[in-house]
């Protein structure tokens, strides 16, 4: 008799709620293993690749008796398994390699972001969305398009990611624990994204009393070109920060923790921007995006704002939304 390669030859799990994760490269497998360690879903892991994501989902089971969680994760190349998820994170797409922008993805990965997440929400109707796929920005725009979702269920991840950078950053300048950082980072997923100084502190201290402007406008500006520095060293982007970063705003959702997290919202209206996606404050329980939060910003600040919003609307005007 053959041994089950994995939980998928079984029933699904019973009494457990689902996260599935479209993507089993890189971020999408970092994606499923924090989700998995914190032991409240069982995860699946969907990939076009033959064998990827039941291998995938497979090496992750066996460091479940290791780590302390269940063996739950079921890897697939279909959307049967997936069926009724109350969340599915969408990380298929290619990523950058050096030299390139996020943008230069674009046609290539509107493409997949459709197809996808019309093949995931026809498994799991009332699922919320959280798009990692670049160009971040504009992939939220296709995944509300094909999904026909509510904007509080269609939401990206960038901002919690730019935000734990220019946070590192801090930390290194200051000497003090990373954990005491308070940041903040808005805007599009791109090199024109904003770190609100402002609203940065340390301990509660502002950082603008602990750094002099010429050593803050270097982490902005590293900040900024982060998600960059990273490709030129690897030759493709980073995966364990944003596959943390995914995962603080999963607990979110399905921990209703009304966390107030940086994430890629649909803006009518709010901070004067009127029909895209951008990184805002908002707070994020069951129901998905619950509010968004308004932050006072300074008058650079808001010009910043407002040219971020504009890189952003020139790659949403190339995208087909067919
Ligand atoms: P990767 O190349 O390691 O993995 C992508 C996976 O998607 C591959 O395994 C591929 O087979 C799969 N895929 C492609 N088409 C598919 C389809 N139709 N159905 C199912 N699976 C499909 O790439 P990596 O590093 O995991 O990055 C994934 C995406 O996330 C990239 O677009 C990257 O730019 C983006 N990213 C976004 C970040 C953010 O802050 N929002 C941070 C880091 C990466």
């Amino acid at each position: 008799m053959s041994l089950p390669v994995g939980r998928h030859e079984f029933e699904p799990a019973k009494g457990r709620r689902r996260v599935t994760v479209i993507g089993a490269g890189n971020v999408g497998t970092t994606v499923a293993q924090e989700v998995a360690r914190r032991d409240y879903a069982e995860v699946v892991l969907v990939d076009i690749i033959p064998n990827l994501p039941q291998g995938k989902a497979l090496d992750l089971n066996e460091a479940g008796p290791v780590l302390g969680y269940e063996p739950t994760i079921v890897g697939t190349n279909g959307y049967e398994e997936t069926a009724g998820s109350d969340v599915v994170v969408v990380t298929s797409g290619k990523p950058r390699s050096p030299g390139m922008s996020r943008d230069d993805l674009v046609t290539t990965n509107e493409e997949i972001v459709g197809v996808v997440t019309r093949a995931a929400v026809a498994a799991s109707p009332d699922a919320i969305l959280v798009v990692v796929t670049n160009p971040l920005d504009a992939m939220c725009h296709v995944a509300k398009h094909a999904s026909g979702f509510p904007k509080n269920r269609v939401f990206g991840m960038a901002g919690i990611l730019d935000t734990a950078r220019f946070r590192a950053f801090i930390a290194w300048e200051t000497g003090a624990s990373a954990k005491d950082v308070g940041a903040m980072v808005l805007g599009g997923h791109g090199d024109q994204m904003v770190p609100v100084v402002s609203a940065t502190t340390v301990g509660g201290v502002p950082l603008t009393q602990l750094a002099s402007e010429e050593r803050i406008d270097a982490m902005v500006e590293r900040t900024r070109k982060g998600g960059g520095e990273v490709v030129e060293l690897l030759g493709t982007s980073a995966w364990y920060a944003p596959g943390a970063a995914v995962a603080e705003m999963v607990d979110s959702i399905m921990l209703d923790q009304k966390r107030v997290l940086p994430c890629t919202a649909l803006l009518e209206g709010e901070y004067g921007i009127d029909g895209l996606y951008m990184g805002v404050p908002v707070k994020l329980g069951a129901a998905g995006i619950e509010q968004i939060v308004e932050l006072e910003l300074t008058k650079d600040e808001r010009a910043a704002l407002d040219a971020s919003a504009d890189a952003v609307r020139e790659v949403v005007g190339v995208l087909k939304l067919g």
